[in-house]
């Protein structure tokens, strides 16, 4: 695996290039990415790259899980062929301006209560789609809205990449695998389990009943291709996100 910081040192890639975009803190979810890029795509790119434009808190950007030694052994072991890893510098040097907003899409959900976010992933997803050049670029169902902002991006500027998504990785007690995990005590992790569990019943009602005790910023069907499920809470300082795709007759 080659380690490349710099935009200039990462060409000329091989032809069918599959780019999973990561913040680092890698997790089986990552690892999942990677395999399903792995098994199809010639080079595996992983990008690293805690993405400043995105957080619309600088407390959370602070605390933001970071390993670099550990997530480069992760990556290679996953089967990553080059790790991208630049610096905030190497991406946003002095006087960037130039910014991408999939405007429906970022207001709402996510979008309502982190204003900004979705225009710093869709701009950071641009410029790596634009560095990387791959064919393939896979992401989590799990940030299910990132996921149809991109889907948006792609199509509305032609960028012919082929969008693939990979189902959400849980724990063995229903949780969605986070970075933002790590941050939960034993007992605010006991009470995220309510999230997993009142998303479970594919049913809003059901969920907003169970998740009633919580600190929630949104329980709601979204119309995303898939519909899904999904919820945002707060457990002590932590936000946690979540959905689950919706059966037929959910919908
Ligand atoms: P990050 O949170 O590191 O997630 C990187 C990718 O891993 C995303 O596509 C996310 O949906 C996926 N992922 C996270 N947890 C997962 C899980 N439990 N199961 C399956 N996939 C999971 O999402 C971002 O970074 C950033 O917004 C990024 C796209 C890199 C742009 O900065």
């Amino acid at each position: 695996m080659r380690l490349v910081r710099r935009i200039a040192d990462l060409g000329p890639l091989a032809a069918d290039i599959g780019l999973v975009p990561t913040m680092g803190a890698l997790h089986a979810g990552h690892e999942a990415l990677l395999a399903a890029a792995r098994a199809e795509c010639d080079t595996v790119v992983v990008s690293m790259f805690v993405n400043p434009a995105q957080f619309d808190e600088a407390g959370d950007l602070a605390s933001y899980p970071r390993d670099e030694g550990r997530d480069l052994e992760v990556a290679e072991a996953a089967g990553a062929d080059v790790a991208f890893a630049p610096t905030v510098d190497e991406m946003y040097p002095p006087g960037f301006q130039t910014w991408v907003d999939v405007e429906e899409l970022s207001r709402v959900l996510e979008g309502a209560v982190r204003p900004g976010h979705f225009r710093g992933v869709a701009t950071v997803c641009l410029k790596l789609f634009n560095i990387v050049r791959p064919r393939y670029a896979y992401f989590g169902q799990k940030d299910a809205q990132q996921l149809a902002l991109l889907r948006r991006l792609v199509r509305d500027l032609h960028l012919g990449v082929t969008i693939r998504s990979v189902p959400t990785v849980r724990d063995d007690d229903g949780l969605a695998l986070s970075s933002r995990n790590a941050r939960l005590s034993p007992a605010e992790r006991e009470a995220a389990l309510a999230l997993p569990r009142a998303l479970a019943t594919h049913d809003v009602g059901a969920a907003r009943e169970i998740l009633a005790g919580l600190d929630v910023d949104y329980v709601e069907v979204a119309d995303f291709d898939p519909p899904v499920l999904a919820a945002a809470v707060r457990v002590g300082s932590t936000r946690l996100i979540d959905n689950v795709v919706l059966t037929e007759e959910k919908r």
